[in-house]
């Protein structure tokens, strides 16, 4: 665990707290701002950001958003530029986005403002973690940041120490009816071990469908299903090397 000073010059959008953090959290950070300009810029970013955008859109009946005469809300968990708020953002009025990374969030709110999407160009991502142990900021507290509607963390599960826990943090945030969908890759054993250049921000190369089903299932979420994305998803993190690897679709609900 190390500890992390307070910042003397907060961005606007940046929550102010005194924390600890681990390793991996601070290497994702690290990584994460220094990579955040070029997120979604090349064509194999832009390529897989189409696939999984598509894929999400073609299985809105799976993933099954609860309708109710109230505004429909997202909290995008670990938002990046914003890949699961503009491919939800049609199927919901709200979103609250955050992430760990201050340029990521930074890059979230450049794209937001031009979005064609209502609830995208309202929405403004906010510096934040909520799998910390330590006491959140007032902030992460309030009712704008609790009973979702829609709860989702685009292949970021992948990145968190305890991705159990992760699930249990975005289940409470849920609205009962809500739903927790998560976007990952498919445990493939060895091959998922494959070089990418970022394997020092990774805690798990892949998830199986029962290891998925008992994390959700674990946390009380019911109605669990599990969907394998058909086209693969081509990562070229290393210029030399690209690496594929197999999406999914995960639900469920809160009861
Ligand atoms: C591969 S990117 C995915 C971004 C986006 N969700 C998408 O689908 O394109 C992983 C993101 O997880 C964020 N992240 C890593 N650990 C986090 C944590 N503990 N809390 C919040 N965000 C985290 C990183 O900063 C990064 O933006």
């Amino acid at each position: 665990m190390q500890p992390l000073s307070r910042n003397p010059h907060p961005r606007p959008h940046q929550i102010m707290t005194t924390s600890t953090t681990t390793d991996l959290t601070v290497a994702n950070r690290t990584f994460f701002n220094d990579y955040a300009a070029e997120y979604d810029t090349k064509p194999w970013q832009k390529q897989i950001t189409l696939q999984i955008t598509n894929y999400i859109q073609q299985n809105l009946d799976f993933i099954s958003i609860p309708k109710h005469s109230d505004p429909t809300t997202l909290l995008d968990y670990a938002c990046g530029t914003g890949t699961i708020s503009r491919a939800l953002g049609p199927s919901v009025t709200s979103i609250q986005a955050l992430d760990l990374s201050s340029k990521m969030v930074e890059r979230f709110n450049e794209l937001a403002v031009s979005s064609e999407i209502p609830s995208v160009r309202k929405a403004r991502a906010i510096e934040g973690n909520l799998l910390t142990d330590d006491e959140l900021p007032v902030e992460l507290n309030g009712p704008e940041f609790h009973d979702f509607d829609v709860a989702a963390i685009g292949a970021g599960l992948h990145h968190f120490d305890d991705p159990a826990k992760a699930i249990g943090r975005l289940a409470e945030r849920l609205r009962v009816g809500g739903v927790l969908l998560l976007v990952d890759f498919v445990d493939e054993g060895e091959h998922g071990r494959l070089p990418t250049g970022a394997e020092h921000t990774v805690r798990k190369h892949g998830f199986s469908e029962k290891e998925m089903k008992e994390m959700m299932e674990g946390h009380g979420l019911a109605g669990f299903g599990w969907k394998e994305m058909p086209e693969r998803l081509e990562l070229k993190l290393r210029e030399d090397e690209s690496v594929s690897r197999k999406g999914f679709l995960a639900r469920a609900e809160k009861v």
